[in-house]
C-alpha cells in the first residue's frame, strides 16, 4: 500500500544517442526538470499535472524530437502526435498528425477532459485545438529548430533520429499518469503514425503502473507497446523491472530499439533500453534524482 509520503516518477528525451554528439544541454534540462518535478511532487502536486507540465517543457525547449525539436516528413512539413492517461479517472486522450499545435500534450490532454473521445487526428485535432483556444505556432518555418545532438545532414537520413519524450509520476495520493509527445522519426511519410498517440501502446496508465515508450513504433506496436508492460504486472504479476524488461527484449526481438520508463503504485521506478543511451531522469521518495544521457 502506497504510504501518503510516497512519490516517483521519470522523464525520457528519447531514446538513440549518436556517439560524439553533444548533448549536454538536454542533460542540464532534464536535471532542472527532474528538481522541478520532485519539488512539486514533494509539495502534493498531482502526477497528471507533472507529466503534462515536464512534457510541456520539453516539447517547447527544441532538444528533443517533439514539438519545436520536430522535423518536417517527407510532404515537407511537420506532424505532431501526443498521448496522455490519468490512470486513477482510467481516461486518455490524444492527438495524432496534427500540424503546428504548439503544445501537443496539453491538445491530448484536452481531447482526454474536454472532448468525448480518446482520438483526434490531423484535421479534426486542429479544429478541435482551435476551439478550445489552444495555441498555434505562428511561423513554422522559423519556430521549428533542430534538437539536441542533430545535425543538417541527418535529415537526409530517414530513422537517423527519434526522440520521442514522456514522463510518468505517481503522486501522493497514490494516482499514476504517463504523458508521450513526438514529431515521430525523421523523414516519415506523410500521414504516418508511430505507437506515440496510440494509448496502449506508446502511452499507458492504470492503478498499478504508468508505462511510457520512445523510439520505433514500427517495432513497439507489434510487441504490444506500454500495455504490454503493464498486463506482465496485472495478469503475470511480474515485478515492474521484470516487465518493462520483457518488452524491450519483445522489440529487440522484432529488430527494434528504443526504451521505455515506468513507475508502480509501491514508487518503483523501471527504465531500459536497447538503444545506444536514452536521455533520461528518475527521482522518488525513497531515491534522490539522477540523470542520464548514454
Ligand atoms: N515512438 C515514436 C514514433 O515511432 O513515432
Amino acid at each position: 500500500m502506497t504510504d501518503s509520503n510516497t512519490y516517483a516518477f521519470a522523464l525520457h528525451g528519447g531514446a538513440g544517442v549518436t556517439p560524439g554528439r553533444d548533448y549536454s544541454a538536454a542533460e542540464v534540462h532534464m536535471r532542472e526538470l527532474a528538481l522541478a518535478c520532485e519539488r512539486d511532487l514533494q509539495a502534493g502536486a498531482a502526477a497528471l499535472d507533472i507529466v503534462t507540465r515536464a512534457v510541456e517543457e520539453m516539447e517547447t525547449s527544441g532538444l528533443y524530437v517533439a514539438g519545436r525539436g520536430s522535423a518536417p516528413n517527407d510532404a515537407g512539413y511537420v506532424e505532431l502526435d501526443a498521448s496522455i492517461m490519468d490512470g486513477a479517472k482510467r481516461q486518455g486522450g490524444s492527438i495524432a498528425a496534427a500540424r503546428d499545435v504548439m503544445l501537443p500534450i496539453r491538445a491530448a490532454r484536452a481531447v482526454m477532459e474536454k472532448s468525448e473521445h480518446v482520438m483526434l487526428t490531423a484535421r479534426g485535432a486542429e479544429r478541435f485545438c482551435r476551439h478550445h483556444g489552444l495555441e498555434f505556432v505562428a511561423e513554422p518555418d522559423s519556430y521549428y529548430r533542430l534538437p539536441a545532438g542533430v545535425v543538417e545532414e541527418d535529415l537526409a537520413t530517414a530513422n537517423r533520429a527519434h526522440g520521442t519524450v514522456g514522463a510518468v509520476a505517481l503522486d501522493h495520493q497514490g494516482r499514476l499518469a504517463a504523458a508521450t509527445s513526438t514529431g515521430g522519426i525523421f523523414g516519415k511519410s506523410a500521414g504516418r503514425l508511430g505507437d506515440t498517440p496510440i494509448i496502449g501502446a506508446g502511452t499507458r496508465a492504470d492503478e498499478n503502473v504508468a508505462v511510457s515508450c520512445t523510439e520505433l513504433g514500427e517495432a513497439f506496436i507489434p510487441a504490444g507497446g506500454a500495455q504490454d508492460a503493464a498486463s506482465r504486472v496485472r495478469y503475470g504479476s511480474q515485478p515492474l523491472d521484470e516487465a518493462v524488461e520483457g518488452l524491450i527484449a519483445d522489440v529487440g526481438a522484432r529488430d527494434g530499439d528504443g526504451g521505455v520508463i515506468a513507475v508502480d503504485r509501491e514508487g518503483r521506478v523501471s527504465m531500459h533500453w536497447n538503444s545506444p543511451g536514452m536521455k533520461r531522469a528518475r527521482g522518488s521518495s525513497r531515491v534522490a534524482v539522477q540523470t542520464g544521457v548514454r
